[in-house]
């Protein structure tokens, strides 16, 4: 295969080149914190704070976002910018060698893999909001069954094809006319819904209790675990690893500031998983419910609490549509990422690449769908269901793969990538020492852990 070939391109407008797709300033900061919120900040951060020690583990989170995810997030941005590819071809652009940019398709199919098991939780949470809004999900009293009920049976599959589709609509029209556009709309909704619930949550009888487990530190239960679950956790909040912010730093403008951008996704990224935590503890604290339950805290545990509250159909409705928001901003960029690769590899219009990769990758997440409790629940890969498998190779390894060969990338071999970035002065000679010295082996360790190969 040529250079050509595999670059789809350098000579022709490949997404990003000039005449190609772009960003406004503050749509492109939207769209990155749109990836950034999902189900990762207001699904999984409340609950494995609650395990892992509170407020000392917050304190974990925001130093593994600091000294890892910052400095990533930066290089994945500037790579794209510089590269001005998708995550494969970017690599490519700049280093002109192949191997890389076989390193930038593991994100490509990373991204695919991950869209195909999100989407399954996503449609979970429009069926939610849907029965919630209806008083549907009130009827009986047993939410632990009733969750099992819905997802042993064959309409997430339904729920999946549903928020795949409204995706690749909205990828369909584009970088401006599209991602942007509902990101700019969506991503202050979200944040007027979760003011809302959490004045609610935090103004419910016995909600202290709840912000203490929260956020009352508790250093004893700081291990080294509780240090790897905080870096990954750093990693997949943050959509780092996978290419998702080179492809969509490949459609950020010359002018705009991307340490300014890092430093808002960052914030914005942060801000809205503390304020997830308010919402989830208070209230299920208040209806003396058992707060340590997992990952089935919001299905489970949060009915339970809606069904008891004064207009609680409402604010459980409000509660789902905005884990629904979160996720479907989160699947848009992830989606994209093959797409762009399609787009510039085969040549595709933009139609024609976001028909194929929805379709196939609603395809290949049908069998996901199918094994949180349905028929697939007995069908084990290596003990694992399908839908366990597919999260355990794409966060445990490909995700660590990826953000590693940014890392090196960036800090041995692209110069051009490195000077993108636009730091100076200080801030540029920490963050070359970051990704120098301190990530790569951090990374190495995150990796060795969630492969079980230390512990
Ligand atoms: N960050 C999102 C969340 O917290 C998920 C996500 C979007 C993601 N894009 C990603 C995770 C890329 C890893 C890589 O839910």
């Amino acid at each position: 295969m040529s250079k050509q070939d595999l670059n789809g391109g350098t000579s022709g407008p490949a997404a990003g080149e000039k005449g190609g797709e772009r960003f406004s300033s503050l749509g492109f900061i939207m769209s990155a914190i749109g990836s950034a919120i999902g189900l990762g900040n207001l699904w999984k951060f409340p609950y494995i704070t609650g395990i892992y020690g509170g407020a000392a583990f917050v304190l974990l989170f925001i130093i593994c976002l600091v000294i890892v995810g910052m400095p990533v997030l930066l290089a994945e941005m500037a790579i794209g910018r510089a590269g001005r590819g998708n995550a494969s071809t970017s690599f490519l652009n700049l280093s002109g060698s192949k191997r890389w940019s076989f390193f930038g398709f593991l994100g490509v199919f990373g991204s695919f893999m991950i869209t195909s098991f999100y989407s399954v939780i996503a449609g979970w949470t429009l069926h939610y909001a849907l029965s919630s809004f209806t008083g549907a999900l009130y009827k009986g009293t047993d939410y632990a069954a009733q969750f099992q009920t819905f997802t042993s049976g064959y309409s997430p599959i339904a729920w999946q094809f549903l928020i795949l589709g409204l995706s690749g609509w909205v990828i369909a029209r584009g970088v401006s006319g599209g991602i942007e556009k509902f990101n700019k709309v969506l991503i202050p909704a979200l944040a007027v819904v979760l003011l809302i619930l959490m004045a609610r949550a935090l103004t419910l009888p016995g909600a202290g209790a709840g912000i203490e487990f929260f956020l009352k530190p508790d250093f004893s239960k700081l291990t080294g675990e509780s240090t790897l679950v905080a870096l990954g956790q750093a990693f997949f909040s943050m959509s780092i690893g996978m290419g998702v912010m080179i492809t969509y730093g490949s459609y950020v403008q010359k002018e705009q500031s991307l340490g300014k951008a890092t430093v808002a996704v960052t914030g914005g990224n942060l801000l809205y998983a503390l304020i997830a935590g308010l919402i989830v503890f208070p209230t299920t604290f208040s209806f003396g419910l058992e707060p340590a339950q997992g990952p089935g805290l919001v299905f489970v545990v949060l009915p339970a609490a809606f069904s008891s509250m004064p207009l609680g159909a409402a604010f459980g409705g409000l509660f789902f549509i905005l884990l629904a928001i979160a996720a479907f901003t989160s699947i848009l960029s992830l989606l994209e990422v093959p797409v762009a690769f399609a787009m510039d590899r085969w040549k595709w219009s933009r139609l024609k690449a976001t028909s194929w990769t929805t379709a196939v990758c609603f395809i290949v997440g049908v069998p996901s769908a199918l094994s949180v409790g349905g028929v697939l629940s007995d069908f084990k890969i290596g003990g694992k269901t399908v839908f366990d498998s597919l999260d355990f190779v794409t966060s445990n390894i490909l995700l660590p793969i990826g953000g590693l060969v940014v890392t090196l990338f960036i800090a041995y071999a692209s110069k051009r990538a490195m000077e993108e970035a636009g730091l100076k002065g200080t801030l540029l000679r920490v963050w070359v020492f970051l990704l120098r010295i301190v990530i790569p082996p951090l990374i190495v360790l995150i990796f060795l852990y969630s492969v079980g190969i230390i512990s």
